[in-house]
């Protein structure tokens, strides 16, 4: 069966308003664990290799796996670039099969973001292949001491910008961020410019650095010697909450990074006579496929496979 284009998640995700995991993968073990969470879940999904994936296993290894097991998954399923960076990447992606990209150039002024987004669709957009764009910058409202407006999207920009470059999802940033320390005390969003965004754009929107942060992982990753002291993430309640407002995609790399170090680190720790790697990474890709279960169940994408039925 085909790759799906991302357009088609997006539109469909928009039009029955729930949101599609995306889910960040660098090897065999995530991508098997993350596609044998949603074929329980029945669930749509992107996955997704950042630029910092690429670098590391090579993107001939990345898609070439994806495209050598797809068949063995019906399920509704895009191969996303996340925070591609130059039209470069995004034509390496075209290049080897993705059917979905996101450009990002956030970090730089709203007219360069623009024309290189722009850019991007025109390339894309004959080729059916969805564009993500990224407003604003992921920083944590309460570590962050400069103006909120400074660095949160600015919704009446996000009209013109969706206007303007015809993209497919737009990545607004509205208190969140990547990685393990999101917050430092109580985690908050701006939930009202969401509903702005969504109200003036009308487009699928998307959540980075949704990850939940579970603290079982963190205690286990700490217990075995880690060092995740204040490690802090965003709620499942706020998660489902951000979905209710218009958000479409939620992207989870970190919650998975943590379930596969945390039983890593454990088995290593207890299996000392051992010294075959498939002892400890199968137990890893046991537990990263728990939390991709967990996080479908709050996106709201569970059994929602059956919606794509006629795009397959
Ligand atoms: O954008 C953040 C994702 O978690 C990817 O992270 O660049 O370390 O692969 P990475
Ligand atoms: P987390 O670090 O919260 O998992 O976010 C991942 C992400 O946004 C990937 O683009
Ligand atoms: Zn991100």
């Amino acid at each position: 069966m085909p790759l799906i284009s991302g357009k088609i998640l997006f539109e469909v995700a928009n039009e029955f308003n729930f949101a599609i995991c995306g889910f960040n993968f660098n090897n065999l073990e995530f991508l098997k664990a993350i596609l044998e969470g949603a074929l329980e879940e029945e669930a749509p999904i992107f996955i997704q290799t950042s630029e910092n994936a690429i670098r590391y296993a090579g993107i001939e290894y990345l898609s070439g796996i994806v495209h050598a097991i797809k068949d063995k998954y019906p399920l509704p399923f895009a191969l996303h670039l996340d925070h591609g960076k130059s039209v470069e990447s995004i034509l390496l992606a075209i290049n080897h099969g993705y059917t979905s990209v996101m450009i990002d150039w956030s970090d730089k002024p709203f007219e360069e973001n623009l024309e290189i987004t722009k850019e991007v669709v025109s390339l894309c957009a004959p080729l059916g292949i969805s564009v993500e764009a990224e407003l604003g910058k992921l920083v944590s409202l309460d570590v962050e001491p400069i103006s909120r407006e400074s660095f949160l999207v600015n919704p009446e920009e996000a009209k013109e910008f969706v206007d303007r470059t015809g993209i497919d999802a737009l990545a607004p940033a509205i208190g969140t961020s990547h990685g393990v320390f999101k917050f430092k005390e109580k985690p908050k969003l701006d939930y009202e410019r969401l509903k702005k965004v969504k109200e003036l754009t009308g487009i699928a929107l998307v959540l980075h650095g949704a990850s939940s942060v579970y603290p079982e992982y963190v205690e286990e990753i700490n217990k075995f010697g880690g060092e995740l002291e204040g490690a802090k993430g965003l709620p499942e309640e706020a998660i489902k909450e951000a979905v209710r407002l218009g958000i479409n995609k939620i992207n989870t790399d970190t919650d998975l990074r943590l379930a596969f170090m945390a039983t890593l680190r454990k088995f290593m720790a207890e299996e000392r006579r051992s010294v075959d790697p498939r002892k400890f990474l199968k137990p890893a890709m046991d537990e990263v496929k728990k939390v991709v279960k967990r996080r479908i169940k709050i996106s709201g994408s569970s059994g929602k496979a059956e919606l794509f039925t006629k795009y397959l």
